[in-house]
């Protein structure tokens, strides 16, 4: 009986879906907005490791992009050229009303902005100042940042989210499976291995070294996946709890939220396109603020991307994409279903599913 029924209500939320579905032509569909929130491009890991058998040179340096990172984003730059063409200036015109750019304040993020926007915005001919330059400066904030990334590092950002992120990390430090891996990895190397954040480093390490292609050592490689879960699992207990999301991504919510509503509004601080380059630490937590459930670990270049659009109606609806890693390739760009926010989402019910997260002061609820 509550098989056939179920079967029943499940056959009605499909029709009902489709009716919606119908009701908006993606045709008739015009994009008011874009918010972009990207991971920077490829970079050298964060530390060197004891008992390394690579000898590798990061000839920039650790952490910072490496040469395939810096092509990387230049590529991504053309490529969102070409995929808002018809919602940027028509004359490939830099106009300051088109986009707002902001990074954390991590060399990689700002360069990596900044060699995506030489890719997006060369000057046109208007705009050519030197003739052997196909470049010309785009501003980049740190100052408009809400990625509040830096939380997790530095204690007296916010003592109250510190203070929860160090319990649920000791928990994590005391689960039987995190305690096998790390007596694995101290078998092989003798990098000490006590918290959460040293063991990202080393994981990370080995991690990149993959990640560009070279050749790890066959103890890691045998236990591969279990190095992505661990990544996959730092970035998930950043906002374990619903307060941890709210005082850690609850502001950059807020920050597209506004920004959305200017556009709608025409206001004169509307820009067409919000561009933010964080981290592995901000899309995992913002996708997981929006209680998407089944993430998986953002590669260099991965973004979240909310469009915005006007219906023939005059109705604003959004669309959540997940683009996996640097190549945009339609292809690859999955449209997410807003948990709680069902095709088409109306921008005034996400605004409202939304409030609970958005804090009303930070530095007020930061305290302890
Ligand atoms: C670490 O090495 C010891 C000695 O070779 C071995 O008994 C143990 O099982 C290893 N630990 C893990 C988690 O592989
Ligand atoms: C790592 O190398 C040091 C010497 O540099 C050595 O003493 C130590 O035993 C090595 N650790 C492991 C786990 O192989
Ligand atoms: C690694 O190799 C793959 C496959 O050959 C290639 O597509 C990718 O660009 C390479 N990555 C780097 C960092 O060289
Ligand atoms: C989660 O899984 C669903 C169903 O498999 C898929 O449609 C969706 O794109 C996934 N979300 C993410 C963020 O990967
Ligand atoms: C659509 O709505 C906006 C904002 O509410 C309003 O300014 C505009 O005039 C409306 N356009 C049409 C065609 O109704
Ligand atoms: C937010 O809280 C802080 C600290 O309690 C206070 O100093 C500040 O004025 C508040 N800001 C607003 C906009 O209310």
């Amino acid at each position: 009986m509550i098989y056939f029924s179920l079967k029943y209500i499940m056959l009605l939320v499909i029709v009902v879906n489709e009716c919606i579905t119908k009701t908006v032509n993606d045709d008739n569909l015009q994009l008011k907005f874009v918010f972009i929130l990207m991971r920077h491009m490829n970079r050298a890991p964060l530390i060197r490791y004891k008992n390394n058998t690579n000898n590798i040179v990061w000839a920039h340096g650790l952490g910072e992009l490496t040469d395939q990172g810096i092509w990387n984003s230049y590529r991504v730059g053309q490529a969102l050229r070409e995929r808002y063409l018809g919602f940027l200036h028509p004359l490939q015109r830099y106009t300051p009303s088109e986009i707002d750019v902001s990074t954390t304040e991590v060399d990689r993020c700002y360069q990596t902005a900044g060699y995506l926007l030489a890719g997006m915005y060369p000057p046109n001919e208007e705009q050519t100042w030197n003739k052997d330059l196909k470049w010309q400066p785009i501003p980049i904030k740190t100052s408009l940042s809400k990625d509040h990334q830096k939380f997790s590092n530095d204690p007296r950002l916010c003592p109250k989210y510190a203070m929860e992120l160090h319990e649920k990390c000791e928990n994590i430090m005391k689960t039987e499976n995190v305690k096998t891996f790390i007596s694995y990895l101290k078998n092989h190397t003798s990098n000490p291995l006590t918290t959460t954040f040293e063991v990202l480093k080393l994981v990370d390490a080995i991690y990149t070294e993959r990640m560009a292609n070279y050749s790890i050592p066959n103890w890691a490689m045998e236990r591969y996946q279990d190095f992505e879960n661990f990544l996959l699992l730092c970035m998930t207990v950043l906002v374990e709890t619903n307060q941890m999301k709210r005082l850690y991504s609850g502001e950059m919510l807020n920050d597209v939220l506004q920004r959305m509503e200017a556009s709608i509004k025409k206001s004169s601080e509307a820009k067409k396109i919000y561009l933010h380059i964080g981290h592995d630490s901000t899309i995992v937590p913002f996708l997981k603020t929006l209680n998407i459930e089944n993430i998986t670990y953002p590669f260099y270049g991965a973004s979240v991307i909310m469009e915005l659009y006007a219906t023939a109606a005059n109705e604003t609806i959004l669309k959540l994409l997940y683009n996996r890693d640097y190549e945009w390739k339609d292809s690859k760009i999955e449209l997410i279903e807003l948990p709680g926010c069902p095709q088409p989402c109306r921008l005034e019910d996400w605004r409202t599913l939304t409030q609970q997260m958005i804090p009303r002061n930070l530095s007020d609820e930061c305290k302890n």
